[in-house]
């Protein structure tokens, strides 16, 4: 048994964490957990969002599965999912976007996987009032070691998984040092990569490219803010924010959780689709090699999709909550 530290987190996420944890014992998924807490709930709880009890699990079992914190929007704590990043230098926050069976969309054959890089950029958090409420400034920081590394992970990604092409998307034109660097960086690594077509966007051509013919993508690497937008974009092209996982990979720790936030909108309603980070669960066992059970979970998921749509949740057409979805998957095992 593999132990995995487990973070319920805010909003919906206890609903769907509840979901996942009986789908993977179903499967009999071969995972511990270890729970702890983080974001709003600790904070309500402990008086901080970030306990030093949840950073040490992470610094010991190296692994989690992490639901959706609440960040304060304009004033209040800083993102508890920014400083994890930061915290355990998980540069490469990888997205996957995948059309399913049985989700009517308008968009045909996209599989895609943004690369995005996770610890630098304007995310940094370094912003400062020049003069207060009158004048603020963010600062972005782009290095080329920082650059090498997430680029290198999707060239390798691609070359691993027999992908074609990867796309890097930047706004040189503009953002000259600091996107202009990750886009020379990114040609330098192509050359060492002569199976893999390369080629470069910018980003608002990339972002009206994605939506006409989403299906030219393979794998995409970009920056921090850029590559939180597209793969949110990409989510949307597949069904939305209720089926898009994703993992935050780093040399000593990973965290996997879903594209989405807490959805307060719909939290405690039985609405949310456990879809999303039931795939970041899945990422999670093909992280650990369990790619045969990740595979059969998988197949049950497409299966309920094709045959029994009208129990899956409302954001992708479904009659059904996040417990009849849970059932009817729980079933197939
Ligand atoms: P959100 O992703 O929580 O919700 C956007 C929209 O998508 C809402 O209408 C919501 O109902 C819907 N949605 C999201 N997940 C869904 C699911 N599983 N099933 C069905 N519908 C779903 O984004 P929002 O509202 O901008 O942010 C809410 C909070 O989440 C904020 O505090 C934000 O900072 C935080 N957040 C946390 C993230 C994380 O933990 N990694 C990522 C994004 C946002
Ligand atoms: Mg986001």
């Amino acid at each position: 048994m593999q132990k995995i530290v487990l973070i319920p987190g805010d909003g919906i996420g206890s609903e769907i964490t509840l979901s996942v944890k009986e789908i993977l014992s179903a499967a009999q998924a071969p995972v511990e957990w270890v729970e702890h807490i983080a974001g709003q709930t600790a904070l309500d709880q402990t008086g901080t969002p970030l306990p030093e009890a949840t950073l040490e699990a992470i610094r010991t079992h190296k692994l989690a599965l992490k639901g959706p914190l609440t960040t304060p929007v304009g004033t209040g704590f800083r993102s508890v999912n920014v400083a994890l990043r930061q915290q355990f230098d998980l540069y490469a926050n990888i997205r996957p976007a995948r059309t399913l069976p049985g989700i009517d969309t308008p968009f045909r054959n996209v599989d895609m996987v943004i690369f995005r890089e996770n610890t630098q950029g304007l995310y940094i958090g370094r912003e400062n009032w020049v003069e207060e409420h009158e004048h603020a400034e963010s600062i972005a920081v782009v290095t080329r070691k920082s650059s090498e590394r997430i680029i290198r992970a999707a060239f390798e990604y691609a070359a691993q998984n027999g992908r074609k092409k990867v796309t890097l998307v930047h706004k040189a034109n503009i953002l000259k040092f600091t996107t202009g660097l990750f886009l020379e960086v990114g040609r330098s690594i192509a050359r060492e990569f002569p199976s893999v077509m390369f080629e470069d966007l910018i980003v608002d051509n990339m972002a009206m490219q994605m939506v006409m013919r989403p299906e030219r993508f393979d794998v995409i690497v970009t920056t921090n803010l850029f590559g939180d937008i597209l793969s949110d974009l990409a989510s949307g092209l597949v069904g939305g924010l209720g089926v898009t996982g994703a993992g935050n990979i780093g040399e000593s720790a990973a965290i996997f959780e879903a594209v989405h936030g807490s959805a307060p909108d719909i939290a405690g309603q039985g609405k949310a689709n456990p879809m999303a980070f039931l795939f970041s669960a899945l990422m999670l066992l093909e992280y650990l090699g369990e790619t045969k059970i990740a595979e059969q979970i998988r197949a049950a998921i497409y299966v309920v999709l094709q045959d029994h749509r009208d129990i899956c949740t409302p954001d992708i057409g479904g009659q059904g909550s996040t417990s009849t979805f849970t059932e009817a998957i729980c079933r197939l095992f």
